[in-house]
């Protein structure tokens, strides 16, 4: 059987489907590193139906034990399920809302209703059901439909948020990304490996605002997906309830908040020969094909494959640059390739796949 793949992600993006739910096992498997973070916190949740949504459930369940401020969770006018629960809660006031209507939930606090000793979604499904003040419909502009992260009242909401915590449209990752880094807000969200290559996102991790989550560095994630969408590809499947699956590869969280496993050095046990190491035909770096057998004794500039921001300790190592192997904008590249006008990383006339350019802070010696 072949290998769920970066290839349902593709298909996903062609489409423009962007219906992937997050597990609540992988929200808090990351969220874990962030606890003391959230303490007095404004948290935004956008791009998710706050009925369905596990980073609705997290935050709302654990809104005592983090101490947030306020929570704000917003569901998109486009998504298929925005209104497939309101049934389930039954919010008076609302059971008249229009079908797929984009709504916004704001929770200011959460008791415990049922005295027994903890918050759970049962306090917070008497909150939705019983507060009238908590949901309301979200109507868009003349640009963008209710619930989208660029309309005005979304953008309204993001200036009031501290953090702001998702799995956003995979097809509007670059977009997504760069309002985040406009408004300077915090953020913790979900995106694909490849997404460091993107001109919008790959300058935030060279210039160390914006690197990748503690919890995910290998392997695949699964996600709810619709009833429609089709089951082909290997890796899916439907459970019990009927619910679809899918898995997909090279899932990372994104953020810029800090954690301590960051700042933990890469061991590196190789050393440096001419013969093993080679340089480029086109610029002055030695090429390593795996992060870990990164030389520990070669001072100058080194070029590893974009997993190695899986293992990244900006203590450790600096980013100098980027290179595609579909060539690059020199601007981003940050690198000058000999005048070349692909700047492409050559070996002996082939090219390498993509390579980020990296120098070991910690060793000054040149060999
Ligand atoms: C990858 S899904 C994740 C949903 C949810 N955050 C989760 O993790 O379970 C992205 C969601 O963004 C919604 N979406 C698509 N375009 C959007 C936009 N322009 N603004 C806000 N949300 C959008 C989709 O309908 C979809 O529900």
């Amino acid at each position: 059987m072949s290998q769920p793949s970066n290839k349902n992600l593709r298909q996903a993006n062609k489409a423009k489907k962007d219906e992937f739910y997050t597990q609540l096992s992988d929200i808090e498997k990351e969220l874990k590193y962030y606890k003391d973070q959230f303490k007095g916190k404004v948290v935004y949740c956008n791009a998710d139906d706050p009925f369905e949504s596990h980073f609705f459930k997290y935050f709302a369940s654990n809104f005592n034990v983090l101490g947030l401020k306020k929570l704000i969770a917003t569901s998109y006018a486009g998504s298929p399920i925005v209104g497939g629960q309101l049934a389930l809660f039954e919010i008076e006031g609302l059971k008249t809302a229009k079908e797929k209507e984009p709504m916004k939930i704001v929770v200011n606090e959460v008791k415990d209703h049922n005295d027994d000793g903890a918050i759970n979604m049962s306090d917070v499904e008497h909150l939705l059901k019983h507060d009238k003040n908590v949901a309301t419909p979200l109507k868009g502009d003349e640009k963008f439909n209710g619930g989208d992260f660029r309309s005005e009242e979304a953008i309204k909401i993001l200036k009031e948020a501290d953090i702001v915590v998702t799995n956003p449209p995979f097809s509007l990752f670059r977009e997504y990304v760069e309002q985040l880094t406009e408004h300077k807000k915090k953020f913790l969200i979900i995106g694909n490996i490849n997404a460091i290559t993107y001109k919008e996102v790959f300058p935030l991790l060279k210039n160390n605002r914006m690197w990748l989550g503690a919890s995910i560095h290998s392997g695949d994630r699964e996600f709810r997906v619709p009833d429609h969408y089709p089951l082909k590809a290997a890796g899916c499947r439907v459970d019990a309830d009927g619910n679809k699956y899918i898995r997909v590869k090279g899932v990372r969280w994104y953020t810029n908040m800090d954690y301590k496993e960051r700042h933990e050095d890469l061991i590196l046990y190789k050393k440096y020969t001419a013969e093993e190491y080679p340089k480029y035909d086109n610029y002055d770096a030695i090429n390593v094909d795996v992060t870990k057998d990164i030389p520990m004794d070669y001072a100058k500039s080194i070029g590893v494959p974009i997993t190695f921001v899986d293992k990244y300790n900006p203590d450790q190592f600096n980013i100098l640059g980027l290179c595609a192997s579909a060539g690059y904008d020199k601007d981003i590249v940050g690198i000058k390739f000999n005048g070349d006008k692909d700047a492409r990383p050559l070996i002996d006339g082939k090219i390498k796949y993509a390579r980020i350019f990296i120098k070991n802070k910690k060793v000054t010696k040149s060999l």
